[in-house]
């Protein structure tokens, strides 16, 4: 496994449309491994490969009960609504408050190919959307209600 270097916004790849894996390859297994890398160095909960300059629908998370790996993440339902801080490992030093869906069900595949639908909430919820945003050029300040301190953290 190796560390990827965290594109920053402004950085254009950010807001490109990845494109979807067609075929888990060797390489993407190696992406996988490097990004869970880079977000767990970076002390993330998230990270979306176009963040690592890589245009494919790829992402990983870990809110704290383990990793999790999305290949082709969609969002197939969302209920209620939550608002509340975010930042972004491409957006360093920045929180601001998000309306974002308070369920979420996504359908996406495992690394070995096999369709999966995980249901989120409330925090998983919230990191389920932003990194799916990511991979459409979606940053989660184009979405910011009202920007906070760190004191309000
Ligand atoms: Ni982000």
């Amino acid at each position: 496994m190796a560390l990827r270097q965290i594109r920053t916004d402004g950085d254009e790849i950010l807001r490109k449309k990845a494109k979807k894996v067609e075929q888990i390859t060797p390489s993407i297994i190696t992406l996988l491994e490097d990004m869970v890398e880079t977000m767990y160095n970076a002390d993330g909960v998230g990270l979306a490969a176009p963040q690592v300059g890589v245009l494919r629908r790829v992402v990983v998370i870990d809110i704290g009960e383990g990793v999790i790996e999305l290949i082709n993440p969609e969002l197939i339902e969302t209920e209620g609504e939550q608002i509340g801080p975010e930042g972004c490992l491409s957006v360093p030093g920045v929180t601001g408050e998000v309306e974002r869906p308070l369920k979420v069900k996504v359908k996406a595949l495992n690394r070995k190919g096999e369709e999966f639908i995980i249901e989120g909430e409330g925090l998983l919820a919230r990191a389920l959307c932003h990194e799916i945003d990511h991979l459409d050029g979606i940053i989660f300040t184009d979405k910011v209600i009202r920007y906070l301190d760190e004191e309000e953290e």
